[in-house]
């Protein structure tokens, strides 16, 4: 994720800054398999190194715990063009859907980064506003588009 944060700077809320101070235990935690863990990691794998990753937050709240959030999407350069953000998006559907309390998913994505926003548009999200001055780079703004979809019907 440090490399996510310093090679695609725009298409992140975190910064190497902010993040390269933390311990392995934190990072370890992210990606903890504990059943009741309020998000999950998937990644992709080219024998045993990872070449893509993508999270999923699920909220806590009684009134939002149909909810749950794509977050940190990378896929490595010279695994690009591959499929492999699209498969992995599937798979954190998937998880969503294997969620019992999930019922929608939410994500945002840097208005100017195309490519994602055409690989969440193909996998079926939809956008639903445009936060404007959504984050600070330097001296510069970053607007955010919000995207969701449905996962499931839930019975009441
Ligand atoms: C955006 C990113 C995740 C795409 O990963 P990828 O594995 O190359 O994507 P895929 O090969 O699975 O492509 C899936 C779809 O995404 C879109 N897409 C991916 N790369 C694209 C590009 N360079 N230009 C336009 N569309 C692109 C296409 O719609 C593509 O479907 P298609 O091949 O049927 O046209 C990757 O470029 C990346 O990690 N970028 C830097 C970090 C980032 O922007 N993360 C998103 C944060 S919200």
């Amino acid at each position: 994720m440090l490399e996510a944060y310093a090679l695609a700077p725009d298409a992140f809320t975190s910064s190497v800054a902010e993040r390269e101070s933390l311990p392995i235990e934190w990072w370890a935690s992210r990606v903890s398999e504990e059943a009741g863990a309020h998000e999950l990691v998937v990644g992709s794998f080219l024998d045993a190194e990872v070449v893509g990753v993508a999270g999923l937050s699920f909220e806590r709240r009684e009134r939002t715990r149909h909810k749950a959030t794509l977050f940190g999407m990378y896929v490595r350069s010279a695994s690009r063009g591959k499929g492999v953000a699209k498969a992995l998006v599937a798979e954190v559907l998937r998880q969503a859907l294997a969620s019992p309390r999930t019922e929608i998913v939410q994500l945002t994505v840097t208005e100017s980064n195309s490519a994602a926003v055409r690989l969440y548009t193909g996998c079926g999200f939809v956008p639903f506003g445009t936060e404007p001055f959504a984050v600070k780079l330097g001296n510069r703004f970053i607007n955010k588009v919000h995207m969701w979809q449905r996962v499931a019907e839930r019975a009441s």
